[in-house]
């Protein structure tokens, strides 16, 4: 018949082989995070005066206005996150409808906040857009 000091030492085991056994699973269980680029960077000339650069796998536009004024939105809808699509007069988000303008800002909802404006810089001949965080 097992002591009290027997079991004591059996629980510790069994609680330190278990803690372990939790431990190796969860760094097989997670995935580690991709260093992922938090800034895109183009060139200028590829973003038109009064004209616009969709680009769709950073989720990002870049626009330049006919005064030469450059803004960067994300292309993600501030009602449910979904994906907006370009059109000849702004946004539109395919999810629930809500239509935004050039600028970003809310035509119809059921969104009520504008696209999120990006930090954008031109330094010479090169644009640079600072990526959202993700979420
Ligand atoms: S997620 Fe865009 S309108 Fe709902």
């Amino acid at each position: 018949m097992a002591g009290p000091a027997q079991t004591r030492r059996r629980f510790l085991q069994t609680l330190t082989l278990s803690v372990a056994g939790l431990v190796g699973c969860w760094r097989y269980l997670t995935p580690t995070r991709a260093t992922v680029p938090r800034e895109v960077s183009l060139p200028a000339t590829e973003v038109p005066q009064g004209g616009a650069l969709v680009l769709p796998e950073h989720g990002l536009v870049v626009t330049r206005g006919r005064d030469g004024g450059l803004r960067a939105l994300d292309l993600t809808c501030t009602h449910l996150g979904c994906r907006v699509t370009a059109t000849e007069n702004g946004f539109t988000c395919p999810c629930h409808g809500s239509r935004f303008a050039p600028d970003g800002a809310v035509l119809t909802g059921p969104a009520t906040r504008a696209l999120h404006e990006l930090v954008c810089l031109e330094v010479g001949d090169r644009i640079t857009v600072r990526l959202p965080e993700a979420t």
